[in-house]
């Protein structure tokens, strides 16, 4: 089934189930525009064989930018670097899509043109995080705006489809989190509201037959945190939009309940729930055929690869002929041998854990 085509909702069908994971690469210019040297890096991967390539998260307003080096959807300056992006995965042939973001209290003060903002005044829970301003109805509004147009943007630039983050952390979680959304407005009442409303404008925005999934993150260890009960109902609420695929973000494809809440693959849980009326992606740890076939078989309809799609370009075409694929990083030269922008190399080496590099 892996290397089998797949038609989504919309009628888009996707050469086969395998997804690149959408990965930041650090690596554009300060200004947002999308440098050459991530052109070849998803042009090698869409070439590789993966049928469908997410991009890094891009951010729809410059209050969200949250990483160096991160992409803009945030204007129409940005179009003709949003069009060389969906160009580059497109004539590898595989499916494009743009993932829109917002950083929100996760952003530095020194991208996000002063101080972040969230759904209230509440840092993150790690070491040194600022203290984020809560966003008012209007500034609400304009994000809300803000996704939308980005979408439209992405249509524009020739993107097939668009994935909405809300996982990891980031703004539409905060909003769905009890951590980060202490509000007693509305926005707060209901905290599936704001990433609801972003959907809806989203959809509204491209139109029906355009695809468009949402990422989210099942729960959070904190307390107090996202719960499954908070996804169960966000993901209940979506599944009644005609979304072309739910994005589960998890570290392992096969863990159970982050705070011990159950035992079972949260996968599988998940994929129970939406009973096969959204697509649903699984991803986290793949590496091998093996491992790919297992999140299928957990009841996801496709599977996405992060760091093993970085250290093996070309993963889908050397699994489907029986070839062992690169499960790490040379320790020299990654950025080169592998086609890898200057901005995730450096990080690849500089964070120690996070990929797998050989030994000198
Ligand atoms: C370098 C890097 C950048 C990432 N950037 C993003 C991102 O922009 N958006 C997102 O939703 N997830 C991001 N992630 C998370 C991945 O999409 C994926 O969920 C995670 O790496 C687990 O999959 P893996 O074990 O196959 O790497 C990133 C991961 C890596 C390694």
């Amino acid at each position: 089934m892996l290397f089998e085509p797949f038609r989504l909702p919309s009628g888009l069908e996707l050469p086969n189930r395998v997804v690149v994971a959408p990965m930041t690469t650090y690596s554009s210019r300060p200004d947002g525009r999308i440098d050459p040297e991530e052109l070849e890096y998803l042009a090698r991967r869409a070439r590789g064989g993966f049928g469908t390539v997410i991009t890094a998260a891009c951010y729809v307003s410059p209050t969200g930018h949250c990483f160096q080096g991160q992409w803009s959807c945030a204007d129409d300056a940005t179009l003709p670097s949003l069009t060389s992006a969906a160009r580059a995965i497109c004539e590898g042939g595989a499916v494009s899509v743009l993932q829109i973001h917002h950083g929100g209290r996760m952003c530095p003060d020194h991208l996000c043109g002063g101080r972040g903002t969230s759904a209230s005044e509440v840092p993150a829970p790690r070491p040194n995080a600022s203290t984020p301003r809560s966003l008012t109805n209007e500034e609400i509004e304009e994000l809300i705006a803000a996704f939308a147009s980005a979408a439209a943007r992405a249509k524009s630039a020739g993107f097939h489809g668009v994935e909405i983050h809300g996982a990891n952390t980031y703004l539409l979680q905060q909003f769905v989190s009890p951590h980060s959304n202490r509000r007693t407005d509305r926005w707060g009442q209901n905290r599936r509201l704001f990433p609801l409303r972003v959907t809806e404008a989203v959809l509204d925005a491209v139109g029906p037959g355009y695809p468009v999934g949402y990422r989210f993150s099942p729960e959070e260890a904190e307390t107090p945190g996202l719960r499954w009960a908070d996804t169960e109902d966000l993901v209940r609420a979506l599944i009644e939009l005609p979304l072309d695929w739910l994005h589960v973000s998890l570290p392992r494809y096969d863990r159970a309940s982050l705070v011990g809440d159950f035992a079972e693959p949260t996968l599988a849980r998940l994929a129970r729930t939406i009973g096969r009326r959204v697509p649903l992606i699984g991803v986290g740890g793949v590496k091998t055929r093996a491992d790919a076939e297992a999140v299928l078989a957990l009841g996801a309809d496709l599977v996405a690869l992060g760091r093993v799609a970085i250290s093996e370009p070309e993963w889908p075409i050397r699994v489907a002929e029986g070839l062992a694929p690169r499960l790490t990083i040379p320790c020299a030269d990654a950025g080169s041998r592998l086609t890898i922008p200057t901005g995730l190399e450096r990080r690849i080496y500089e964070v120690k854990g996070w990929f797998d590099v050989d030994d000198a």
